[in-house]
């Protein structure tokens, strides 16, 4: 059985996180990584797995106990990740590619494929990594990073911080609008993308850092090399999106994408959620489900409905109000 997630650690100061107990270790042939810099990091210091391939529960305490990501926050991004691209009947979610480690396949169009998977979790317009129509959207891209620097350069004095995050979020999709003709920006994509511009001001500065920006060595750090930095210290206290209304409203972008097939030619979505819609972001993200999961059966069908329970007890938290929990899989 899928057990329930992990509540909050007892500690959640500041403590060193690049401790002897997990040391940084090269990758080895078969070893899963992807788009997120966090869970890479963590992955190639043994809070998960080194292989990349985890269980919800495991992923949730592995980011707590080293970026001390806030327990509700946690649990909302882990069990979406896991519902859009984990193995339901194996628990088991892999970080990177698609990887036999996950088991056996659910059936089809459910693809148990990782975060790599374009289109229901990762997605465009992302900092470091290209848009999946460019053909890798889940390595480290040195001309993107390239690009972080010279914004962190020209907005943060060297530096990311919060000004700098609003300046690349903005130019990024500019970027995508005219080169992406497949460019999509909303729902789940348009939550995450301003949320993981604050998360290297949030999670990968020292946590005995006071100024809330971070250095570039520490940024390719975590960016490329999956690393800690040395004697790194995690957050002083539960972290989770703080920054994003900042980040926002430097320069406030609707939902949308690029219309039939063509670049520059942007479209507003308005079925999508934003954030004056957030609950509008949890009938997406069911549908989505019910598209993957159209007529499951047993052991498939209940792992269904605990996912959906354990995600939903995030929701009011995160999204700061009560959707209502649904529940297209019956009860029980
Ligand atoms: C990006 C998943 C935790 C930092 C991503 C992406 C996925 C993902 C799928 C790719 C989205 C995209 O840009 O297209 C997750 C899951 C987590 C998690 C399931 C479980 C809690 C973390 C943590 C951190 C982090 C703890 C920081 C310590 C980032 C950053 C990006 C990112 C900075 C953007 C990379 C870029 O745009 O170049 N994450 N993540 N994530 N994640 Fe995570």
């Amino acid at each position: 059985d899928p057990p329930p997630p992990p509540g909050p650690p007892k500690f959640t100061g500041a403590k060193l996180v690049n401790d002897r107990a997990h040391p940084w270790r090269p990758l080895r042939a078969g070893d899963e990584r992807g788009p997120c810099p966090g869970m890479n990091t963590l992955a190639s210091h043994g809070y998960i797995s080194r292989d990349g391939v985890a269980t919800p529960a495991q992923i949730v305490t592995s980011v707590q106990e080293g970026f001390n990501m806030e327990n509700n926050f946690a649990i909302f991004v882990t069990y979406l990740a896991h519902l859009m691209n984990g193995n339901l009947v194996t628990d088991l979610l892999s970080i990177g590619g698609k990887t036999r480690k996950t088991g056996p396949d659910p059936p089809p169009p459910a693809h148990a494929g990782g975060f790599n998977v374009h289109g229901t979790f990762e997605g465009d317009a992302g900092m470091t990594r290209a848009d999946a129509f460019f053909g890798d959207n889940h390595s480290f891209n040195q001309t993107l990073f390239d690009k972080f620097v010279d914004f962190s350069n020209r907005y943060g004095d060297g530096y990311y911080n919060l000004t700098v995050a609003g300046e690349l979020r903005f130019q990024r999709l500019q970027d995508s609008i005219a080169t992406n003709p497949q460019f999509s920006f909303k729902n789940v994509r348009y939550f995450t993308a301003y949320g993981e511009s604050a998360f290297p001001i949030n999670f990968f500065v020292d946590g005995r850092r006071k100024d809330e920006k971070l250095d570039m060595a520490s940024a390719l750090s975590f960016f490329r090399d999956m690393r800690y930095p040395p004697d790194f210290f995690r957050p002083p206290m539960p972290m989770s999106n703080q920054g994003i209304a900042e980040i926002f409203f430097m320069h406030p972008f609707q939902p949308g994408g690029n219309a039939d097939g063509k670049v520059n030619n942007f479209v507003v979505d308005p079925t999508s959620a934003d954030f004056s819609n957030p609950c509008v972001l949890y009938d997406d993200i069911l549908n989505t489900v019910k598209t993957l999961y159209p007529n499951p059966k047993g052991v498939l069908r209940r792992n269904l409905i605990k996912n959906l329970r354990y995600f939903y007890t995030s929701i009011p938290t995160v999204l700061g109000t009560d959707c209502g929990e649904q529940f297209p899989y019956g009860r029980k």
